[in-house]
């Protein structure tokens, strides 16, 4: 594992300690970012630092580093990681503080950053599928917002682990938002739909990228919501997200999606997605 970077100085992970007091620690209070990195070159690397700058004014957190700066760590944390593909991990707490719900006056903000190599999806994932199960989405109404304060998202996914699937896909009022820790796209009646961006569910630059190609690709879709009707009816389901890329969703609930295999469009978005990837 390459050193990990904390306020300022690159360390081993074991010397990387924060006091208890941080309010990451007590509160949550934090946002996040997950950059991957194909060849030692981040994908999308301004799209995550824009969405970065987001979710901090968003929890009125001051963004500690220049764009500059974020861009300068991101290359030193990709220089240190021997592996070519990585994913980077850039994490931002409101800092130390005694404990108080509101915020503290002159905090520092924590940074931490790490770079660790990501292996692509399981092989299986991709020439079978995965598993899926549905829950109500209980999470608050600011999922635009790249939060660590994950705990709903944590639940629901161990939801679908205790079922024996890899993701939990969530249904707010009758309408598919999300996954627990990824992007929901369906495949109905021919049509590519995306669930609208909102406040309830996170904008994904991997999404972003798959409903570019497909508009380059002349894959017809549309961003509109998705009733959960449509989502059980839907002839594919795939997940998207910088760590997973796209995986087709092939068994929802116990039920077969479609014919039960990845489909034409899933397949046809994840090999020209492989495609963007190249240096
Ligand atoms: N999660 N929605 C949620 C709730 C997520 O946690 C993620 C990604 C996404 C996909 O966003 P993107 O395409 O920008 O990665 C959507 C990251 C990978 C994580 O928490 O590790």
């Amino acid at each position: 594992m390459s050193d990990v970077y904390l306020n300022g100085r690159f360390m081993p992970m074991a010397q990387a300690q924060v006091p208890v007091m941080d309010r990451g620690f007590i509160f949550g209070d934090g946002v996040y970012e997950v950059i991957p990195v194909y060849h030692r070159i981040p994908l999308a690397l301004g799209r995550h630092l824009d969405r970065l700058a987001r979710s901090l004014a968003g929890v009125r957190i001051a963004n500690p580093l220049s764009r500059a700066d974020w861009e300068a760590l991101v290359g030193e944390l990709i220089a240190r990681e021997a592996a070519p593909d990585q994913s980077i991990y850039l994490h931002i707490t409101r800092g130390v503080a005694p404990r108080d719900h509101a915020f503290p006056q002159d905090t520092t903000p924590t940074v931490f950053a790490m770079a660790k190599p990501m292996a692509p999806p399981p092989a299986p994932w991709l020439t079978d599928g995965i598993k899926a199960v549905t829950h109500e989405d209980f999470r608050w109404l600011k999922c635009d917002l790249k939060t660590t304060a994950l705990l709903a998202n944590i639940l629901l996914r161990q939801l679908a682990v205790d079922a024996g699937a890899t993701e939990c896909l969530l249904i707010r009022d009758g309408y598919l938002t999300e996954g627990a820790a990824s992007n929901v796209l369906v495949v109905v009646d021919g049509i590519l739909l995306a669930p609208p961006r909102n406040h309830l569910l996170l904008p994904g630059i991997t999404y972003d990228l798959v409903l570019e190609i497909a508009a380059r690709h002349g894959i017809p879709f549309e961003e509109r919501p998705v009733t959960e009707a449509e989502l059980r009816r839907a002839s594919e389901i795939m997940m998207t997200s910088s760590t997973r890329e796209i995986v087709p969703i092939t068994m929802l609930d116990g039920q077969p999606v479609g014919n039960g295999r990845p489909g034409p469009v899933s397949q046809k978005l994840l090999s020209l997605y492989q495609e963007q990837k190249r240096p």
